[in-house]
């Protein structure tokens, strides 16, 4: 029979079934089986563990989170990189993927991941494997698709989270600081900060301070609003200078406290008196089912990824850019993209009077 292969790599993502169901049932459609490998790239190697996957035991995954076939980011495909950052994989590793893909009659594999896992696949290609990539990243921060699948469910996390923040910041008076994921990019940060009504949104593409922070609190207070909401993104920087100073067995020492959301936190507590608290939202952000939109992107996702191997044009990740699905290869898919901060999404939230931490009124 002819055979489709499809792994899961990298970090989960809410979706990720989603892809798997729709690479099964469109794969059916055109007549061909699927087998789906475990735990990503390292079920394609000794010891081989891979399932059939079929109709019957890919019914009810549409909206569950996680992937049902496992993932890791660790492992013997974990990003090396070698000369010229190049990543290098061990040509024994190769040599394996091959004899597995032969050995189970494979005519193309589709590897769903982000960055580092797309990566990965740019190696297979290269080396004559038949691959095609699937975008998966809560973080958005692809260039060359206008939306990962999982990144609006990571938004609907944050903006729930925002919402629920709201009450209980309203109620105290206080200021409520929710740190957000999204690694080097600001993504998750400005929509859910847009969706959820955040008073500032702290990205890493804008450089901040926290004077003009501090300012917006207290701009807040002269209207009448004893409280703010602050989204953080994990990735966003601290403003130079602007370490927090902390008693460390009786030292006094510049120290990270965790995470941005914290330092964020304490800092403006200690500039302005007010009770703050922060909430770092974490892997909830990656957890649980996937929103409408994730479910019929994935949807899209896995069935053009199927079109693909049909049509042998290997090498590429399927792409979205509204209202189409479109490739773009493996080489210039795995470029990433952070937000520019004279996009749209920025200059509505200004205009709302969203502050960003920077002087940038409008
Ligand atoms: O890339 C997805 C992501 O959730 C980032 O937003 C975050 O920085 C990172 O992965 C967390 O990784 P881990 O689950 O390995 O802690």
């Amino acid at each position: 029979p002819k055979r489709i292969g499809v792994l899961t790599a990298g970090g989960d993502c809410p979706g990720l079934n989603a892809v798997i169901r729709g690479v099964v049932k469109s794969a059916g459609t055109h007549g061909y089986e699927v087998v789906g490998f475990l735990k990503g790239y390292e079920g394609l190697v000794d010891p081989v563990s891979y399932i059939p996957l079929t109709n019957k035991n890919t019914t009810g995954i549409l909206g569950q989170g996680g992937t049902i076939l496992g993932s890791t980011n660790k492992g013997r495909f974990a990003a090396t990189v070698g000369v010229n950052d190049r990543l290098e994989l061990d040509p024994e590793l190769i040599a394996g993927v091959k004899t597995t893909m032969e050995h189970l009659n494979i005519s193309g594999l589709i590897c769903i991941g982000g960055d580092g896992s797309l990566a990965v696949a740019q190696q297979f290609h290269e080396q004559g494997i038949p691959v095609v990539g699937v975008p998966k990243t809560i973080d958005n921060d692809l260039s060359s698709t206008a939306f990962t699948f999982g990144f609006f469910s990571a938004v609907f996390c944050a903006t729930d989270a925002l919402d629920r923040l709201h009450t209980t910041a309203a109620s105290h008076e206080r200021v409520m600081v929710l740190e957000v994921m999204g690694r080097h990019a600001g993504w998750i940060a400005l929509y859910a900060g847009v969706a959820g009504g955040g008073d500032v949104i702290l990205i890493p593409e804008i450089p901040w301070t926290f004077e003009t922070v501090c300012q917006a609190v207290i701009t807040r207070e002269q209207r009448g609003k004893k409280f703010t909401l602050i989204v953080v993104a994990e990735g966003a920087e601290l403003p130079s200078g602007a370490l927090v100073t902390q008693e460390r067995r009786g030292e006094q020492k510049q120290v990270r406290l965790g995470g941005i959301g914290n330092i964020v936190g304490a800092e403006i507590e200690k500039r302005l008196g007010k009770e703050t608290r922060t909430v770092v939202l974490g892997h909830l952000q990656r957890g649980g089912a996937p929103t409408t939109f994730d479910r019929v992107l994935a949807t899209q996702y896995g069935a053009h990824a199927v079109r693909l191997i049909i049509e042998r044009k290997f090498g590429q990740m399927v792409t979205y850019w509204p209202p189409d699905m479109g490739t773009v290869s493996l080489l210039d898919a795995i470029k990433l993209s952070a937000v520019n901060p004279a996009c749209s999404a920025v200059q509505a939230a200004r205009a709302l009077g969203i502050c960003f931490g920077d002087d940038n009124k409008a």
